[in-house]
């Protein structure tokens, strides 16, 4: 009898053993108990211009869980990292991202119109931000305008696929849009990668039919900061996915969207997160 009560106990604490390690097993979760996912909008980009390996490794530096980026693709077929779909605010060139080679797109200086000091920023390629970060921070990837550019989502795949990051934690890499059509495309052809709708700002708020059937293809659901409710995350909760709005740029926001239990949030301002985060721990 007591020998079965001690096989017991052992395998409790065996299958325990193994629960433990899964819930941390990635290498990247923030902090030392469960708390917001901070997420660093094209890098740290209140401190740095945004989509640049400056933007990043400050992210990084400050200790971001994600690095948040956009992605579109050059005239020769590159995924490269921007916003807007021309490069004149960001860079001292002119005209549409996908009318550029790589090559032309490199060439381009994407710092200084935010500092002098970052004169020397690129545009990064998608494979480019992958080979200097995969496995060193969490990644939110958003396909921006992807209708314009057919195949982006197999092609993210691929890239994906090729630096291992279809295998990793769930959560630590999330594909998002605000194209939902584009982001099921994207769970169909990676189920084993986590996906996120992003919704605009709209004065209705988001219907419920329209939540439930987000949830048959993504993990997270991520609206505008304004749309942003205890009741509107609780719904998300309850259809199994998880919300990280945007974009909280200052404490008032970070603080209200903590308070009506978000999963974390996303803001140019990672330390405003991380500063929440610390109070918390101290208490
Ligand atoms: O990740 C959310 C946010 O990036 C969506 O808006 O315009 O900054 O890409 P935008
Ligand atoms: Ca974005």
């Amino acid at each position: 009898m007591y020998r079965y009560i001690f096989l017991v106990l052992a395998a409790s604490v065996f299958l325990w053993g193994i629960n433990e390690a899964r819930g941390t097993s990635s290498k990247y979760t923030q902090g030392e108990e469960k708390e917001l996912l901070t997420i660093a909008h094209r890098g740290a980009s209140g401190y740095a211009p945004e989509n640049t390996f400056a933007s990043f490794d400050k992210a990084i530096r400050m200790k971001a869980g994600y690095i948040e980026f956009d992605i579109q693709r050059s005239r020769d077929g590159k995924l490269v990292v921007i916003h807007d779909p021309s490069v004149d605010r960001t860079t001292n060139g002119r005209g549409p991202v996908s009318g550029k080679s790589l090559k032309e797109l490199q060439e381009l200086d994407a710092g200084s119109w935010f500092s002098e000091e970052f004169s020397n920023e690129k545009i990064p390629s998608f494979e480019e931000l992958l080979n200097r970060y995969a496995g060193k921070v969490n990644l939110l990837i958003e396909l921006k305008n992807p209708a314009v550019y057919p195949g982006i989502e197999e092609e993210t795949a691929d890239m994906l696929k090729k630096y291992h990051l279809d295998r990793q934690p769930k959560d630590a890499v999330i594909v998002q849009s605000f194209d939902k059509r584009s982001v099921k495309n994207f769970h169909k052809i990676m189920p084993s990668v986590s996906t996120g709708v992003l919704v605009k700002f709209r004065p209705l708020g988001i219907p419920g039919w329209q939540l439930k059937e987000i949830a048959r293809y993504a993990d997270f659901v991520n609206p505008n900061k304004g749309l942003m409710n205890e009741q509107l995350v609780k719904q998300i909760h309850r259809l199994g996915m998880k919300t990280i709005p945007y974009t909280a740029n200052d404490r008032e926001t970070v603080s209200y969207l903590q308070s009506i239990g978000v999963d974390g949030m996303i803001s140019n301002y990672p330390d405003y997160i991380l500063e929440l985060s610390n109070k918390r721990n101290e208490k």
